[in-house]
């Protein structure tokens, strides 16, 4: 648990710890990106919901640096709220700090907000229902989750039983968690009858983060759940890509070499990220520099779902590595979409068949 007892200066804010209250600032770097991501992306003025607000540093944050108008600020820790207060008044932010259960607050809330954060310790999948309680038409929901343990597939039974989805267990576990976070957003979010527009999406160190638009309406629920479908992973030929649709094939054919492939979902097969967004951010500035190459890196990366591991096609085949900037020029010069990808630094995301990488590949190395 990340604590800190004396003065912290991060963005604009000043915030002193307090003894049992949680302020990790390895976390900076997303707080940052949180904070572009609303420069870029909010209405004038907003009103945010800072629902797992600990000192209340995103609040703050969201207040002094992306023109946030009216803050709250909710911890069910009492020690976390006092603290906050107290930073609220040092950072002359006129919002309001509440000590009190997320799940309360949302059953006897008067109002909707603009913009909710959720922040929790671990799952976020027993809060999402209460944040949808607090968001209208158009409200953005900025939700973290730090048991990649469980969306990575580590304890496949703890991601059935959280997310309602089977997940994988390799280097594809970071995009197929991401996956299924958003697709558990969606599956909530319909319930509400509102539709998900992912907007941001990033799995990086311990979390995973994402960012999306809610849409009021039943065609919009209903568009956003046959945005959902099932991973595909060929554990021959190493092919991954999806099927989209709601129910599962009792066996789906690699499409390359017809091998039966490992299946995973409910994911969400749609496009991660809003580029039109994530450049602007880039524009605004992200203080973090690590944080910074990410944003870049995703803005660059081709909108293909998965993507091909490079060590599991030269293991195949029997040989050393190959540089991987030149097996991407080769793609691109067949005409394909190629490019590096942020959730794994060995793996290709492209467009093209496995069968033509492994050309390429056999190409380099004179095989
Ligand atoms: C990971 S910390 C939040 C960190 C903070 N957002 C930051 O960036 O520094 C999670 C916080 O959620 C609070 N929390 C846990 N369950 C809650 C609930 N049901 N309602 C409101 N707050 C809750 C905890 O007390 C804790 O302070």
């Amino acid at each position: 648990m990340g604590r800190v007892s004396k003065t912290y200066t991060e963005g604009k804010a000043r915030i002193v710890g307090g003894e049992g209250v949680f302020l990790n600032p390895a976390m900076k770097g997303l707080r940052d990106v949180s904070v572009a991501f609303l420069k870029c992306s909010a209405p004038s003025k907003f009103s945010i919901l800072d629902s797992t607000a600990a000192t209340g540093i995103r609040g703050i944050r969201y207040a002094q640096e992306a023109g946030a108008g009216t803050v709250v600020a909710l911890d069910v820790n009492p020690k976390a709220s006092r603290n906050a207060r107290r930073n609220f008044t040092a950072n002359k932010i006129e919002g309001m700090v509440m000590n009190k259960d997320l799940q309360l607050f949302s059953i006897e809330a008067p109002e909707k907000f603009d913009v909710v954060d959720l922040d929790p310790f671990g799952s976020p999948a027993p809060y999402i229902n209460d944040v949808l309680k607090v968001s209208k038409d158009g409200s953005l929901l900025m939700v973290t989750a730090t048991d990649t343990a469980v969306l990575c597939g580590a304890h496949a039974s703890a991601c059935v039983k959280q997310y309602g989805a089977v997940p994988i267990h390799n280097h594809l576990c970071k995009e197929a968690g991401l996956r299924i976070l958003i697709g558990h957003v969606i599956k909530k979010a319909a319930e509400f009858n509102m539709g998900v527009e992912p907007m941001v999406s990033l799995a990086d160190m311990h979390y995973m983060r994402v960012f999306v638009k809610l849409r009021k309406g039943a065609s919009e629920a209903y568009g956003s759940m046959k945005s959902l479908g099932f991973g595909k992973y060929c554990n021959s030929c190493s092919w991954a890509g999806v099927s989209v649709g709601i129910t599962p094939k009792a066996v789906y054919r690699c499409s390359e070499c017809g091998n039966e492939t490992q299946q995973f979902g409910h994911i969400f097969t749609g496009k991660l990220n809003n580029r039109r967004i994530t450049g602007d951010m880039l524009k605004s500035g992200i203080e973090d520099g690590h944080s910074e190459r990410t944003i870049s890196c995703l803005n660059l990366e081709p909108e293909v779902p998965f993507f091909i591991s490079m060590p599991v096609i030269t293991r195949k085949l029997g040989i050393s590595s190959v540089p991987y900037g030149a097996v991407i020029e080769r793609l691109k010069g067949r005409g394909y979409a190629a490019g590096r990808t942020i959730f794994n630094e060995d793996g290709i995301k492209t467009d093209a068949p496995v069968s033509d990488v492994v050309s390429i590949v056999k190409e380099l190395k004179g095989v």
